[in-house]
Parts: C-alpha cells; structure tokens; sequence
C-alpha cells in the first residue's frame, strides 16, 4: 500500500477530474467520506446502496427485488446491481469525476466496472481504502441515524445533531436503517469478508490502493483522504 505525507494544498470548491472507489467494511465511513469530498470537490457521489434504498422507498420493481437482500445484509445479485450502475453512468454529471461508494462489492462487480468505463473511455484512478477495525464498525453501526430527505449521516454518539431526531442542514426527520439491527450488522460483516475483503489485494496489484486509517475522527480522516488526493495530482501532473 502507498503512504504519501505532504500537507494537502487542495481547497474547498476546487475542481479536479477524478475518478476514485472508497472501498471499506460496512460502518468504515465511506457515506460520510463520500459525501463531504464530493461536495468539496464538485464531484459526482455514487452510493448504490442510497440508489437502492431510494428504490425501495419508492417501491420500484428494482427496490422491491433488492429489499429482500439489504434487509438480510445480503449482497443484491450482480445483475441488478450492474444495470443499475450502467444507468447512473449514462448520466452526464459523471463527465467531471465521481466517487464510488459501495460499489464494487465483488471481484465480477469490479471487472463489470471496468468494462462500463472502458466503454466511455474512463478509467478508475484511486482506490481508497478505509482500515476500520470490527469494535468500531460496530459501535458506527448500531449508533448511526440517517437523514430521511438529504441522506445525511449522524451518529448517536460520535456526531448527533443539534436538534434530536433532526437533520442540521435540512431539517428532515431522521431514522436507524433497517439493516443497522446487530444481527443484520453481523451478517453484513461476514459477506463483507467473503465478498468485498479481496478487492483490497485486487487494486493493490493494480497500483491503485491507497489506505487511511479510519478509526479516526471523520475531520482528520477527511484531511488524510484530501492529502493522498493532492499528492496523487501532483505526481500525475503532465
Ligand atoms: P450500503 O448502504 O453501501 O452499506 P454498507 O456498505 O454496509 O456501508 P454503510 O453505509 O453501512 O457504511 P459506510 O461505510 O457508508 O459508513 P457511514 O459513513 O454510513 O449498502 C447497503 C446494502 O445495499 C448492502 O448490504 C447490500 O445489500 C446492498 N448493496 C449496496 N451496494 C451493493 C452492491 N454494489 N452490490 C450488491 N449489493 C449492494 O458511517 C457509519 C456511521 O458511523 C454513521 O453514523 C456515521 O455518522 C459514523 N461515522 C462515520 N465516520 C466516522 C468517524 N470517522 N468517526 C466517528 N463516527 C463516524
């Protein structure tokens, strides 16, 4: 794994073209990462499990085929998942970069996404990979609320919003995820470790890993994560 140092010179509201996986267990934060480095970077965020959810809650035919996987931490078919991401990618806001939150969940799901960039003559640049030890996925997990209208994550504990039960920046209502159940959070961790762990080694062979610890604090993980970006541009500078 590559570890690069040099304080980070990117701003809030600058512009960069890339296109970045956040890879990591269920609870490492890749929600809360993607969401703040989008909104830094002006880049698109691709949650599948959000395009899911949203699904469900509209009680399309795709929702109610995958509600029955998510609810049982299960992993929804490749097939579904993939016409899904071909659609998003068919988007023009993909054009100036993106991030990828929770997709790819396998080794077929990677190379699944490697054809659709080819395709569009993309290619992924970093994969970042949030090192989350199983105590504090837990503790994330079985504490964190969502917002009900702009998706946003609190935690209980670790970051609870101003108002009880309230979302700080839209005032939506906010709720637990079905799947936050301590059973169903088990379950998510095995299929994690079945499923997802390899894709770790995939990228490493690939060149394209890069890890940060975290276990941190979300402000300091965001900085490590802002950090390896900047170095990342630099050392690509033509
Ligand atoms: P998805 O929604 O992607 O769930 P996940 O991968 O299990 O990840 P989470 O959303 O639980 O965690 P996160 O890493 O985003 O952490 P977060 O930022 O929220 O997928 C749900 C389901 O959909 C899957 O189980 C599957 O069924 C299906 N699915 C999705 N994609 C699929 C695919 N590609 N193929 C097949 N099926 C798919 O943070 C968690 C909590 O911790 C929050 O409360 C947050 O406030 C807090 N927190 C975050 N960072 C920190 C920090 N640094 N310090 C303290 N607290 C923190």
């Amino acid at each position: 794994m590559k570890v690069l140092l040099r304080p980070a010179v990117l701003k809030a509201g600058d512009k960069i073209n890339m296109r970045i996986i956040l890879l990591g267990p269920p609870g490492a934060g890749k929600g809360t990462q993607a969401k703040t480095l989008a909104e830094r970077l002006n880049l698109a965020h691709i949650s599948t499990g959000d395009i899911l959810r949203e699904n469900a809650s509209k009680g399309t035919q795709l929702g109610q085929q995958a509600k029955e996987y998510m609810n049982k931490g299960a992993l929804v078919p490749d097939t579904l998942v993939s016409q899904m991401l071909t659609q998003r990618f068919s988007q023009p806001d993909i054009q100036s970069g993106f991030i990828l939150d929770g997709y790819p969940r396998n080794i077929n799901q990677a190379e699944t996404l490697d054809d659709v960039l080819k395709q569009r003559n993309m290619g992924i640049d970093m994969v970042i990979y949030l090192d989350t030890s199983e105590s504090v996925i837990i503790q994330r997990l079985s504490g964190r609320l969502v917002c009900s209208l702009c998706g946003r994550n609190f935690h209980i504990k670790n970051m609870p919003p101003e108002k009880e039960m309230t979302c700080d920046d839209c005032g939506g209502r906010l709720y637990q995820r079905t799947d936050d159940k301590e059973e169903t959070i088990k379950k998510r961790l095995e299929v994690y470790k079945k499923e997802s762990s390899g894709l770790v080694q995939h990228y490493q062979e690939k060149s394209k890993l890069f890890s940060v610890s975290a276990d941190q604090e979300a402000p300091m993980v965001i900085n490590k994560i802002i950090q390896l970006i900047d170095e990342y541009n630099d050392s690509h500078k033509k």
